[in-house]
């Protein structure tokens, strides 16, 4: 999704601003610009191809200068055109960059074309560059920052943006309500951006703004000033943003590097864990767990998946009532509040729009109890619950997440097995037993990833199709939904999932023999019951893609492709039977030669409702 780069320094800061975006492309974007102060006046770039490209349009212009700012835009008012791209230019005098929606634009568009203000994009964003621009004029003492918080206070929505003005060449301001934005800091000069990683190599000193808190920054210091206008200090945190992110080693694309980093980040995940204490989700939690009697788990995409997969657990081994919503539901309809609920929002990067609304829409109904389960340490999740619990995934590049999906669940089965705990509905010899198949995971994942050659060969034959059904049942029916998720992201296949039991109820309608069907068999207590699904899928002519444990009892059939997992029971099934589809997915879209880590229309991190 849409990211930001600014910086006001004591050298050229082109390489910064190119550098940023080129850091933050796996966001997803459909264009970017980069536009700088150059002898005085405001010069830009702007592209609708690959920040690679926007580059070396750059070096061609002869961009240089020590303020300015940059982008990469995905679109939502207004085509991916150049003409809609960021930087936003108005009368030549305002520059700036905006992430998020601005949802009464169409009045203030109206209400600035009577002032004389013609319009040279569709985006939202023109508007705020316009309002600035205006409320400059009307102020004596042509301060920018008093017209940009004048500005924003006629904004609805979220933004984050960046700005700077030709009449101040050595300032540039940052603003955010509803967006995240950081300011970088550094001896040489400061810098603004959406995401940290931007600036790796840049800044190690971060300070994360609040909502409504407007940023004034120079190459000699940052001045910040909150909602009400008052100067506030926020906290500086030492934060080394990691170099090997965009270091792809032996594979071919950052998806195949994260489903294969999965055996030592859940080590990572899991070797930390020697008992099950609620401190693990933060100095608060031994008392919160003493309240709740239930949860609410909100989250989006691929988070939605993991929770839905936990909604199992919680029920199973902590006798927990849990109920799953997709956040962008959940915040606009009317629930009943039980206070001892514990409102968990599940979220890789802790910044989706949805999700983080639906966090405060929970607070503000009166909800006591929050807790984030998140990948990034200083999120806005992160910042705005009482409890935390970070996944540890490290950064995850792909738009369609894999290893931050299996942390998430990891992190989610050490919260029911430590609400076990805490209830006194485990015993330790149960304890133990958990610990252990956690402790064992990375081994079991090994092994489910040297099946890769086999499913290569699956997914050469799969890369015909045009639909697939996914089936699972219970709690490996989260992962049949995700399977299909997988598929469609980055394929374009398009993949529907069931639980099993549903078939009968209308998908088997579809089935012929063009139809795929990827099941997902464990050798559990619900077996013969997938058994008699099947049947029904091969009666109807259809190909059945079975991916079961080693021990499943199948019989060998006509027309029945089966790939066997090593052997595996007990809870953590999921989290080994979810890789051969991320594997499955990620083979078809490379035959189908997609751009697999930048899918088309898709963004990773969707800060825009
Ligand atoms: C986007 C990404 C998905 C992700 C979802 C939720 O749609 O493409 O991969 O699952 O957002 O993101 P979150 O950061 O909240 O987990």
């Amino acid at each position: 999704m849409c990211g930001i780069v600014g910086a006001v320094a004591r050298r050229d800061i082109v390489p910064v601003l190119t550098e940023g975006l080129r850091r933050l492309e796996y966001r997803g974007y459909d264009s970017c610009g980069v536009a700088v102060l150059q002898y005085g006046v405001p010069r830009r770039v702007r592209s609708v191809e690959r920040v690679a490209n926007l580059a070396e349009q750059v070096d061609h212009a002869g961009l240089s200068g020590t303020i300015g700012v940059a982008h990469t835009r995905w679109a939502t008012h207004g085509a991916p055109v150049t003409g809609n791209a960021h930087p936003i230019f108005s009368c030549g005098e305002i520059v700036l960059v905006h992430n998020g929606i601005i949802e009464n634009h169409e009045a203030l568009r109206k209400e600035l074309k009577t002032f004389g203000y013609a319009f040279d994009s569709e985006t939202d964003t023109e508007v705020i560059a316009h309002l600035i621009h205006h409320m400059r004029k009307q102020d004596p003492t042509r301060d920018l920052l008093v017209a940009v918080r004048r500005s924003l206070r006629r904004l609805r929505g979220a933004y984050a943006i960046a700005v700077f003005a030709k009449s101040d060449p050595n300032l540039v301001i940052g603003a955010r309500a509803g967006s995240p934005l950081v300011v970088g800091l550094t001896d040489r000069g400061n810098y603004l951006a959406s995401d940290p990683m931007a600036l790796a190599g840049t800044a190690d000193r971060f300070v994360y703004l609040e909502e409504g808190d407007v940023a004034v920054l120079t190459c000699d210091g940052v001045k910040i000033v909150d909602c009400g206008g008052e100067a506030v200090r926020r906290e500086v945190q030492t934060q080394r943003a990691s170099h090997h992110t965009t270091e792809l080693g032996p594979f071919r694309h950052y998806m195949q590097k994260e489903i294969f980093e999965q055996p030592s980040v859940l080590a990572d995940a899991t070797e930390r864990v020697q008992t099950l204490t609620p401190t693990l989700f933060g100095a608060n939690a031994p008392h919160v767990f003493k309240e709740v009697d239930s949860l609410l788990i909100l989250a989006c995409g691929t988070s939605y998946y993991s929770a839905l997969t936990a909604k199992y657990w919680f029920e199973s081994i902590a006798r927990l009532p849990t109920q799953v919503e997709v956040a962008s539901e959940y915040r606009y309809r009317e629930s009943v509040v039980n206070p001892r609920t514990l409102v968990v929002v599940v979220s890789q990067s802790g910044e989706t729009a949805d999700t983080l609304a639906a966090l405060r829409h929970a607070q503000q109904l009166g909800h006591r109890h929050t807790l984030a389960i998140c990948n990034v340490a200083h999120s806005s999740m992160m910042r705005q619950t009482d409890l935390q619990y970070q996944t540890g995934a490290g950064p995850e590049i792909g738009v369609a997440s894999t290893k931050a999906f299996t942390t998430q669940l990891v992190a989610l089965f050490l919260l029911a097995a430590t609400f076990a705990q805490a209830r006194g509905v485990a015993d330790a010899a149960r304890q133990a037993q958990w610990l252990e198949q956690l402790h064992h995971l990375p081994a079991a994942l090994n092994g489910v990833l040297a099946l890769e050659p086999q499913i290569i060969r699956w997914a050469e034959a799969f890369a015909h199709y045009e639909h697939a059904l996914f089936l699972g049942r219970g709690m490996h029916y989260p992962i049949a939904l995700e399977g299909a998720l997988k598929l469609k992201e980055i394929s374009y296949v398009h993949a529907e999932a069931y639980p099993a039991g549903e078939l009968k109820h209308g998908p088997l309608a579809i089935v012929t023999n063009e139809m795929p069907v990827v099941t997902i068999v464990p050798n559990d207590a619900l077996i013969e019951k997938l058994k008699s699904n099947m049947q029904e899928v091969r009666a109807r002519g259809g190909l059945l893609y079975v991916f079961a444990d080693e021990d499943a009892p199948l019989d060998d059939d006509d027309g029945v492709n089966v790939i066997r997992l090593p052997a595996h029971d007990g809870p953590l099934s999921p989290i080994l039977h979810v890789v051969p589809l991320q594997l499955l997915a990620y083979h078809t879209a490379c035959v189908r030669g997609t751009d697999v880590d930048k899918p088309r229309n898709l963004a990773k991190s969707v800060t825009v409702e």
